[in-house]
């Protein structure tokens, strides 16, 4: 049995803590913050999966890769679709009680998915009911838990990942050695100056990982959300209430999404995202609305309670009327390349959850496939934690043949110190929903002129890890000239006519 380190305490990380612990191992799990406050309890839509009689696993995997704009591995997909069932019905076990109308579970639509296959809880709360019966399970195990320790860096010993150093809630850094470590720390939505991420994401363990030599792909895929409230904290607008009618109008009340795409306002996410950030910019910087006031107060109030009170705090009625929005980044396609179990290109790493790179999500991910992801992979990883890896796991990991293998970066030892808010800005302007080579060129020159601090305190470890993520990411989004899914070039020779396509 092996003692194993785990970094993150959302889904990915508490579920792998759960299963490592019932297959036998021991278990110590770190997360920077409280267990509470990561992505998985903001998340709203639900859980994707196919369990209704109309549906199928092969239905939702054709979704899915149709959604991944080509670059989805079918393998990694099938594997999402044909367990997710099983683990959704996990979930059930372990208290989550998802919604239920007079017919059985409550399914919503959301875009690009050809049948309603998203489960919810509380309405809008999905992410908290699922943060919360996994913590409450997670706490029934003998699983060592330490809030406010937060990753800084891998230890690598003869080529195999030894154990982690990790900033203490006292501020000390220490080594926690362990057999297997398990990244579980979620994405790096905070890159960007606009955001529905929570503070927390800020990348720590793919920045660590690619320091400790791990393989990365595909991080020039950012997925944003079309409907961020714009409002302080750009908080997320379900898509799932467009999947319940709500309608995007430009600034004179009129649609203008079936202008875009024949499925209009239920178009994949990146479409959507793209025609809102240029009606945006057409007229004027005015912000595109969001008009759900068809479904009616009381509707709204009892299927998205936690958005009718948002919308409230932020001074909309939107019962009455349209809001304003805007895209914000919302989750990264690429991180930390793993095989079907979690297992990184670094003997004794393993990865899972939006910090994995596994395959299933293509250059755009399906709407509520995340927290499936999470599940699918977290139970496979710690099924194979106690396996040695020379018996099983080939040494090459799951890669699609398109993928931008990240490998080198030029690092500066001087200039002047990252400051974030600067790094968050330039990102959005010069690595946002729309990018060319002159503006990734002048990022790259200003990210290289930028100097890390040393990882002393949980802010100063955490913009050493934007700005490693940052020079990533640019120099990905460099590497890849043609615009695919979320990675949208407007230089690309084929993007006018992709343009032009969009618009037709
Ligand atoms: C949403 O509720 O719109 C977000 C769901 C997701 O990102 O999958």
């Amino acid at each position: 049995m092996a003692h194993v380190l785990v970094v993150g305490g959302g889904i990915a990380g508490l579920w792998t803590a759960v299963r490592a612990t019932d297959a036998g191992h021991t278990v110590e799990l770190v997360t920077k913050a409280e267990l509470d406050e990561g992505n998985t309890r903001y998340a709203q839509g639900g859980i994707a999966a196919a369990l209704f009689p109309d549906d199928s696993a092969a239905r939702h995997a054709a979704d899915t890769i149709a959604a991944g704009a080509g670059l989805a591995d079918p393998g990694a997909v099938r594997v999402l679709c044909d367990e997710g069932p099983a683990r959704v019905r996990d979930l059930i076990r372990f208290g989550v009680a998802f919604d239920r109308g007079e017919s059985g579970l409550e399914r919503g639509l959301e875009a690009a998915h050809s049948r309603p296959r998203i489960l919810h809880a509380g309405g809008d709360a999905t992410g908290a009911a699922i943060q919360a019966a996994l913590v409450a399970t997670v706490r029934r195990r003998a699983v060592h838990i330490d809030e406010g320790a937060m990753l800084v860096d891998l230890v690598v010993e003869g080529g195999r990942v030894a154990g982690a150093r990790v900033l203490e809630a006292s501020g000390a850094i220490t080594v926690r050695r362990a057999d297997a470590v398990v990244l579980a720390t979620g994405g790096s939505g905070c890159l960007s100056r606009y955001t529905t991420n929570p503070a927390v994401a800020t990348g720590d363990g793919i920045a660590a990982a690619w320091r400790a030599g791990a393989q990365l792909a595909d991080l020039e895929f950012t997925q944003f959300h079309p409907t961020a409230l714009a409002a302080p904290g750009t908080p997320l607008i379900s898509e799932a209430v467009r999947g319940e009618g709500a309608v995007l109008r430009d600034a004179h009340g009129r649609r203008f999404m079936f202008d875009v795409d024949p499925r209009g306002e239920l178009a994949p996410r990146d479409v959507v995202a793209r025609a809102v950030w240029r009606q945006a910019i057409a007229q004027g910087g005015a912000p595109v609305l969001l008009d759900a006031t068809a479904l009616g107060r009381e509707h709204l109030a009892r299927r998205f309670p936690g958005l009718d009170a948002a919308c409230r705090a932020a001074g909309f009625d939107w019962a009455n009327e349209a809001v304003p929005v805007t895209p914000a980044a919302h989750y990264g396609m690429g991180g930390v390349v793993t095989d079907l179990d979690g297992r990184t290109s670094l003997p004794g790493l393993f990865a899972v959850g939006e910090v994995a790179r596994t395959g299933v999500h293509g250059a755009n991910r399906l709407a509520s496939n995340s927290l499936l992801e999470a599940a699918v992979f977290a139970d496979r990883a710690a099924r194979a934690l106690g396996v040695a890896p020379a018996a099983t796991a080939p040494s090459a990991v799951t890669t699609a043949s398109a993928a931008t293998v990240v490998t080198t970066v030029v690092l500066t030892a001087r200039g002047q110190l990252v400051e974030r808010a600067a790094l968050q800005t330039l990102m959005w302007q010069h690595v946002g929903l729309e990018r060319d080579e002159a503006g990734l060129t002048e990022a790259s020159a200003t990210l290289s002129s930028w100097r890390s601090p040393e990882p002393l305190d949980r802010r100063s470890a955490e913009d050493r890890n934007l700005l490693d993520l940052a020079r990533l990411t640019v120099d990905a989004a460099l590497a890849r000239r043609e615009s695919l899914g979320a990675h949208f070039r407007s230089d690309d020779p084929l993007a006018a006519a992709r343009h032009a396509e969009e618009a037709a």
